[in-house]
């Protein structure tokens, strides 16, 4: 049988496994992100959703190698599945490699990068000289008309190629950041709060150019927003982390319609209904801790409305239940599964995260 290009089936693009990541060491470490495990495949639009500090950005840039000191990753893998070829382990690639994968293959709009276009050159040169290094073989005319395609995909008119940063507004600039990431043609693409500075009406236009360019080009994206509800529109599966760990990670719709894990619950009761008759909005109480200090058990618990005494003293395993991976102890039913202390096998006594030494930046 012939596997699918992409959806839920084809083959992977990118997997992370038991990724940890700190920054600094000892007792003052930050456990930024806890044991993660994420699979992007190909053509998909992978969601990481979560309060500020959960650990999106720095999941995001450990994957892609370009985490700083002091963000050490502690233990854990990343391997780029290519389409044709043996699985590459990122953590192993020499600079050379990193180099070549990073330019060829992966892409990332970081968090606030409207600020990294160069301010003294124009946005024609400055997404051609990305063409004139990476794709030689392209005539002076064929880079030029990819720069304006570029651009236009995401909704900047091609008059605009000879254009300086500073004569664009702040959206424009976001908008032309996403149009470099965009221009190599890449597999994988990152995006870190790409939108945030955008106005709704564009950013649901730049979203659905997004999707529908992964689905044409098998393109992989990584797209990471506190904004759940936007998530709901455009992504194909949603992580939803909570104190540097996935809580829950599901199909967008089924997330939307039967969230298993209160945190989820609670961010979804924190936006209004995308339909249906409004209701009063709740949010969640309390705010996350501190991951210097991370409670004990189910970092979730002191904010969970259904907490139990096992949840204050196992961490919950993230376990497959079917139609996504849930992490909690406290539901015993209502949404499909027994969850004795005894049956949650994967549960980890609380204890500081499993740390294996080295840095492999
Ligand atoms: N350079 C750093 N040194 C120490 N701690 C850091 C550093 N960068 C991030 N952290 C901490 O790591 C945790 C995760 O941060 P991260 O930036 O990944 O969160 P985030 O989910 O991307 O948040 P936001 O939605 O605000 O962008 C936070 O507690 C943050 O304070
Ligand atoms: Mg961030």
């Amino acid at each position: 049988m012939n596997q699918p290009k992409t959806g839920p089936d084809a083959p992977l693009a990118l997997s992370i496994n038991g990724l940890s990541v700190e920054y600094g060491f000892g007792p003052g470490a930050v456990h930024a992100v806890s044991g993660v495990d994420l699979a992007v495949r190909r053509g998909q639009v992978v969601g990481l959703a979560g309060e500020s500090g959960s650990g999106k950005s720095t999941l995001a840039y450990a994957a892609a190698r370009l985490l700083r000191p002091p963000g050490r990753v502690a233990a854990g893998s990343v391997t780029y599945h290519p389409a044709d070829g043996v699985p590459v382990d990122v953590f192993g690639m020499d600079d050379a490699a990193l180099r070549r994968w990073r330019w060829d293959k992966l892409a990332i709009v970081a968090q606030a990068s409207m600020n990294a276009l160069n301010p003294v050159t124009t946005l024609v040169s400055q997404l051609t000289d990305a063409l004139e290094v990476h794709r030689p073989g392209l005539s002076g005319r064929e880079r030029r008309e990819r720069a304006a395609a570029a651009l236009e995909m995401v909704g900047i008119a091609r008059s605009r190629l000879g254009s300086y940063p500073h004569e664009l507004s702040g959206g424009m600039r976001q908008r032309a950041v996403i149009a470099m990431a965009l221009i190599l043609e890449p597999e994988i693409v990152i995006m870190d709060e790409p939108t945030t500075a955008l106005d709704v009406v564009v950013q649901r236009d730049i979203l659905a150019q997004l999707a529908e360019l992964s689905e044409r080009m098998s393109l992989s994206v990584i797209f990471i927003t506190h904004d759940l509800s936007l998530l709901l529109e455009i992504a194909d599966s949603i992580a939803v982390m909570y104190a540097g760990r996935v809580v829950e990670q599901a199909p967008a719709p089924e997330l939307h319609e039967r969230p298993l894990h209160p945190y989820t619950e609670g961010l979804l009761r924190s936006f209004p209904p995308l339909d249906g008759p409004l209701v009063p909005l709740e949010g969640i109480p309390g705010s996350p801790p501190d991951p210097r200090n991370l409670p004990p058990g189910c970092p979730f618990h002191p904010r969970c409305p259904e907490a139990r005494d096992l949840c204050r003293r196992h961490v919950p395993a993230l376990i497959d239940r079917g139609d996504r991976l849930v992490a909690c102890l406290a539901r015993e039913d209502g949404s499909g599964w027994a969850a004795g202390e005894e049956k949650q096998a994967g549960a980890r006594p609380a204890a500081p995260a499993d740390r294996v030494a080295g840095d492999h930046r």
